[in-house]
């Protein structure tokens, strides 16, 4: 059986939303680097789509500053009431959250700038719901979208491939567009938008203690459900106290640093009026 099935595959539970701020704060930088080479700047009003439990809105918060406001919209009414109590918690005065699938929302006023993390890689046609969210900007408005490529492993068997494997092949058979990265382009083109800049980069770190493998750990826990669901796992199969150690013994044995998500990135602006 290889059915692909379309629900977020990665579920709406407190284990789920702990691993996205945790995530989040590791691609922060990187994340800082494309709006900023996109052109995000103070006082613009920037639209995130699948803004999660809120870390880009609230990095966006920032960029855009005091006269500048960000709308997050979010499927996931969890989610979404989660990222208000950070918000709260955190005094950010400049973000709206707005339950609302993205390709729906119809804003107000346009909008300077559409820009999403990890989510057109969910979409079922990710250039149809792009397009209808790149509809509403401004002329001349910033279209930012950063995508993972999540490559399957290569080399022999060993526990660490499948552990890798049973993720990203839980994620395709979730209907997640595992190679969305590096088409990116493509879905831009399909849009009707013009030709992005583009950069390929990943979290990555020296220490052979890293924190990266509790993170990689922690998606696969969040998957379990679902692989165990698609007859990729097998239930009791694997110890999740145990992966962090089997990811650090497999890298450092080989003498390869600790890396995260793999991440392509894709921005332009639209024509001028
Ligand atoms: C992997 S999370 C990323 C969250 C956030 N962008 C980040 O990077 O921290 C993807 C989020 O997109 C949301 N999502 C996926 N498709 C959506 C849609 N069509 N409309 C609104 N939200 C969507 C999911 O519910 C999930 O919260």
């Amino acid at each position: 059986m290889n059915t692909i099935h379309s629900e977020y595959a990665l579920g709406g539970s407190k284990h789920e939303y702990a691993r996205l701020i945790r995530q989040a704060e590791f691609l922060k930088p990187m994340t800082r680097r494309v709006f900023q080479d996109a052109g995000i700047r103070p006082g613009m009003r920037v639209l995130d789509v699948g803004s999660g439990v809120g870390d880009v809105c609230m990095l966006l918060s920032e960029m855009v500053g005091p006269t500048g406001n960000v709308i997050g919209l979010e499927q996931d009414a969890g989610a979404v009431k989660f990222a208000e109590e950070r918000m709260c918690a955190g005094r950010f005065r400049n973000i709206l959250f707005v339950l609302s699938e993205f390709s729906q929302y119809v804003p107000d006023a346009p909008p300077d700038a559409v820009v999403g993390r990890s989510v057109l890689l969910y979409q079922a046609d990710p250039a149809t719901a792009l397009a209808k969210v790149a509809n509403h900007l401004r002329p001349g408005g910033i279209v930012a979208f950063m995508e993972p490529w999540l490559m399957p492993p290569q080399g022999p068997d060993s526990p660490t491939k499948r552990i890798v494997s049973c993720i990203v092949e839980t994620l395709r058979r979730s209907g997640v567009q595992i190679d969305l990265g590096p088409r990116l382009h493509k879905v831009f083109a399909s849009a009707g938008l013009p030709h992005p800049n583009m950069r390929f980069e990943a979290v990555m770190d020296s220490q052979d203690e890293s924190p990266l493998y509790e993170l990689v750990a922690d998606s696969f826990v969040s998957l379990l459900p679902k692989a165990i669901e698609y007859g990729i796992a097998a239930p009791g199969e694997f110890d999740a106290g145990s992966i962090p150690g089997q990811l650090r013994g497999a890298m450092n044995a080989v003498g390869y640093a600790a890396m995260l998500l793999p991440t392509v990135s894709a921005w332009c602006r639209t024509a001028q009026a």
